[in-house]
Parts: C-alpha cells; structure tokens; sequence
C-alpha cells in the first residue's frame, strides 16, 4: 500500500528512514532493528573515525542482512586564530571548572578524515551513502556511483536540491525547520534557509526529478500520509527514534525527550559554531552572551566536546547537547520495530479513510 520510488531505490518494505544521528543515538542495534522491522537504519558516522565506522557497519552486518544506510558530514574550510581559540577557552573553562575537568585541553584534530571515512564505506561496500553540510567531490560520488552505493544528499533549500541533482545523488532529503540536529545548510545563511517541511517539500518535489524524502517534525503516520501527500516518496525520522530502547541516546536526553514540548527547542551554533535545533539548555542561555565570539564549527564542536561528555558523565542535561526536532509531544518510548509498526498501522489506516472520504464526495 505504501510502495513508493524510495522504496524500490533502497529496496526496503516500508518508506521510513531512521535519521542518522551522529554522537551516539544511532547504535548498530537501532539501525538494524529499523532495517529488521522494514525501514532504512541510518547510522550517524560523522564522529566516528575511519576504524570506528569500520566495526560499527560490521555490527550492523551481524545484525541484518537487509539495507542500511551510513551518513558522513562533507567538510568545510574553516579557521580560527589561536587568540579566538584562547578567547573562548577562557569562557569555558567556567564550565569545565564546574564539572571537575581540566582546563585548556589538547584538541588533536578538529574532526576526522571525510576521505578516510568515505573510503571505508567504499571498502565495505555499504548499500546507501547519506550526507550532509555539503556535497562530496564529483570524483568522490563517482566512485560510490560506480559501486553501485545509493547516494543521498541533504538539502534545506530548493536551490541546494537542485546542485544536489546535478551532482547525480539518487534521492535528496529535504530537511525542513521544525529539524533536530544540524541544518544541512550549505549555500546560504542557515538563519536564511530555515524553511518548514511543509512549504519545503512541495516546491522540491515540483523542481527537482529526484526522489524527495520528507524531514523535520514527522513523528507518526499522519507525518508520513501528509509528506506522501506533499510529494514526497518517503520519510526521515530522527527524535522519534530517539527514545527508543535501542537508541544510545543518554538516559537524561531520553528522559527530556519524553518530556519536552513542541516549544521546548531552539536552533543555537553555541555547541558546536553551526546552527543546530535542540532543547534548551543552561549552557545555551548562558551562552549566548558569547554568540559573537563562537569559532566556525568543527572547531566549536570540538572545543566543546569535553564539557558535553564530562556532562554526561555526571547526568547532567544542561550542558549536554540535546538535538530534538519540533514533534516533541509525540515521541514516546517505544522499541524501533513498534515505532516503525505504529507509523505504518495509523498511515494505512488514514490512507484508506481518505478513500473512503473521497468514495462518498464522487
Ligand atoms: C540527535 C540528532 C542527531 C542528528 N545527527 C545527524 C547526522 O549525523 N547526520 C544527518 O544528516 N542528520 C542528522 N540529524 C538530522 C536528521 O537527519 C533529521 O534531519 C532530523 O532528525 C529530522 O527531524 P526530526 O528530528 O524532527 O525527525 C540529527 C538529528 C538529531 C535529532
């Protein structure tokens, strides 16, 4: 009933994608399970280095043998003079002091190798490739072409989706506003491309040939019958996944899910330096004094990341960075395999209803 172009491109049951969520959410165990039940497991490999991408798609293997789909983030040139760097040290070694960890820590690297990363899952030959903040070189995406790999890109605009298809991506992932996590933005401002899934996705699907899968606040079945509606052929969710029991989403960010509202979020770069939508933290309020001092990410991201995992450790929410999209009331706490049943039980349920609706006007 629900059999769409996504469906055939990616060879999966149901036209649900489990967003890649980088930073821990998306476990092997999350992945396969929504492979399993008969969506798209998405694992989110941005942090992960090369090694670590490796044994995580190798999990996933052990635990499925239908398709999945492993995203990396395409990487961007920015710098920061060590006088900004020091800048914001100083500002964050409040926190750091706070939560009992040293001050001004060595940052190795600011983030891993996109290349190296690409070429493991060139080597492992995974079956779906998804990005976002950009789009790989045409001799990167070739490749992956070449072998057969199902290339994804994100778009937030219809002009990105439009490069993105000139590029030669299979389907394109337009992420709406309502969004949790980073925008995917790459050609404007984000705070100028921050357009709702429901405006965005018609006018992609009108200008693009591509298959368009819908992303930002779908949460049940009425997301996904609205989205198909729209035009698109699938859906992307991420913070309905997100306390799932097989998500690896800290026990404090799942209980905040649980209980965070549909106002309860805000897009902030004080994390990581580029926009992302989250639920409010202290850390965001006290913050954005500073806005003006943030470096670009990676940098930001990296210069951050000992004080969201010393928060972690010690259970604490308000300095941990907790990525939500807008749908927050209709999460729940549910297995990935009953998310994925319930979605596709009230979307057939509301597809057939709108037949019937339709049978008595004719
Ligand atoms: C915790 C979290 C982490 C995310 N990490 C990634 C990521 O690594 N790569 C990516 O392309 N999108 C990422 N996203 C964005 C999702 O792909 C998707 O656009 C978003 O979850 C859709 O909105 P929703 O959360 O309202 O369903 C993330 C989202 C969340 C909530």
């Amino acid at each position: 009933m629900l059999e769409t172009n996504v469906t055939r491109l990616l060879r999966i049951k149901y036209p649900i994608i489990q967003a890649p969520m980088a930073g821990g959410p998306t476990t092997p165990g999350l992945v396969a399970a929504v492979s399993n039940a008969g969506g798209l497991g998405s694992l989110g490999a941005g942090y992960l280095a090369p090694e670590q991408v490796r044994s995580a798609i190798r999990e996933i293997r052990q635990l499925t043998d239908r398709p999945f789909g492993v995203n990396l983030f395409v990487p961007e040139e920015s710098r920061a003079s060590d006088e900004t760097i020091s800048k914001m040290n100083e500002v964050l070694n409040g926190y750091r002091e706070k939560l009992g960890i040293d001050a001004n820590p060595a940052i190795p690297k600011y983030s891993e190798s996109f290349e190296e990363q690409a070429e493991v899952l060139l080597e492992e030959n995974v079956p779906v490739f998804s990005f976002t903040f950009g789009i790989p070189s045409a001799k990167r995406l070739e490749a992956m072409r070449q072998q057969g790999i199902v290339l994804v890109g994100t778009a937030t605009t219809v002009d990105e989706a439009m490069k993105l298809e000139a590029a030669g991506v299979h389907a394109i992932t337009a992420q709406g506003s309502e969004a949790g996590g980073h925008r995917g933005t790459f050609l404007k401002k984000a705070e100028e491309s921050l357009i709702g899934t429901m405006a965005l996705v018609p006018q992609m699907v009108d200008l693009v040939s591509v298959p368009v899968i819908a992303s930002g606040g779908i949460m049940d079945g009425r997301g996904l019958v609205a989205s198909l509606a729209l035009g698109a052929s699938a859906v992307q969710m991420g913070t309905a996944f997100l306390a799932c029991s097989e998500s690896g989403a800290h026990t404090a960010f799942k209980q905040k899910i649980l209980t965070a509202n549909e106002d309860s979020t805000e897009i902030t770069s004080v994390y990581s330096g580029k926009a992302a939508r989250g639920i409010r933290t202290e850390f965001m309020r006290e913050m954005e004094a500073y806005t003006s001092d943030i470096p670009e990410y990676p940098i930001q991201n990296a210069l951050t990341r000992d004080i969201r995992q010393a928060a972690a450790r010690a259970n604490n929410p308000e300095y941990m960075s907790l990525w939500a999209g807008q749908g927050l009331r209709l999460a729940g706490e549910r297995t990935a395999a009953e998310t994925v049943e319930v979605v596709i039980k009230q979307a057939e349920e509301l597809v057939s209803l709108m037949g019937k609706l339709g049978g008595k006007r004719s």
